[in-house]
């Protein structure tokens, strides 16, 4: 039988470790405060900020949220950024992607400070995490680190081939899976829209990783029998229903889970993760702005 890995009862497991962890800093008079950053009103981002702040408020992690005006200059944003920087209140906060064409998003990252950027998207966050020395972990690449270690997926000598070479899975994912810890000493590869034979790579791995943002690139002829596979994609697309559109990862998964030994859903697998590693970073920002 194929586990279906419940990506949402594991992020409710981390979230009521979390309340307990904020309960006793409570004690010590510290409340973690969490702010969102939206520039412009693109609606799948306004639902994920939603969202982000829902769960703050269920840990209790005091939240904020910053709208900035989507035809603002860029400084208007960059003038958040430097408040959010300033605020004692505010331990650690996240500039949701994307953001209008005309603002340069590495720059925007270059402008949080990189012990309130729970994100990890800080070159100097990037580079820490690639020399094995995290401040904090990217939170799709650590909660799917979470979702393995929960399904007891072995990963030492593992081959694992992730599809998509973004910075904020792909990327960061390979550098966490190869490093020497328990939650790594993975062997990688790394698939991209230019790799030759793609499925001859999915095929000999133990585990796929599917994070390259492309509906249903993945199907079962390209899994092996008995791999564990992980769907990180979120893609709208149409659909008759009533919001126009239905979610659909980058994995087909009804013809995966046909070889998979374990499969996560989409909604359900990774995407609950990602939201409770940001909780888990929130909490971590306050320790290490304590110390
Ligand atoms: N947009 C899509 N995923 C993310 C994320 O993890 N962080 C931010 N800031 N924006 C995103």
């Amino acid at each position: 039988m194929t586990e279906i890995i419940d990506g949402k009862a594991v992020a409710s497991e981390i979230r009521d470790d979390l309340t307990d962890a904020i309960e006793r800093l409570a004690d010590a008079d510290a409340r973690p405060g969490l702010a969102t950053v939206l520039m412009g009103d693109d609606p799948a981002s306004q639902t994920y900020v939603n969202m982000k702040q829902r769960d703050c408020e269920e840990v209790g992690i005091e939240s904020t949220h910053v709208d900035v005006d989507g035809d603002a200059p860029a400084e208007a944003l960059y003038d958040a950024i430097a408040d959010l920087n300033d605020d004692p209140e505010i331990h650690g906060y996240i500039v949701q992607a994307p953001v209008p064409d005309h603002v340069d998003y590495r720059e925007v990252i270059r402008r949080v400070d990189p012990a309130k950027d729970v994100d990890g998207f800080h070159p100097e966050n990037v580079g820490r995490l690639v020399a094995g020395d995290a401040r904090f972990r990217p939170c799709t690449p650590h909660g799917v680190q979470k979702l393995l270690a929960h399904a007891g997926v072995d990963l030492e000598g593992a081959d694992v081939t992730i599809v998509g070479r973004s910075d904020i899975v792909g990327k960061p994912l390979a550098n966490l899976l190869i490093q020497k810890a328990d939650d790594g000493n993975a062997t990688v590869t790394v698939c991209h829209s230019r790799t030759d034979n793609l499925a001859e790579k999915t095929r000999r791995a133990d585990i796929v990783v599917a994070a390259a943002g492309a509906p249903e690139l993945i199907d079962g002829s390209m899994i092996g029998e008995g791999t564990v596979v992980i769907d990180v994609g979120v893609n709208r697309v149409d659909a008759d229903t009533e919001k126009g559109y239905e979610l659909v990862g980058d994995v087909e998964f009804e013809s995966a889970r046909e070889h998979a030994s374990a499969i996560t859903p989409v909604p359900g697998g990774v995407g609950p993760m990602t939201r409770a590693m940001l909780l888990y970073n929130t909490v971590r920002a306050v320790s290490l702005q304590a110390d």
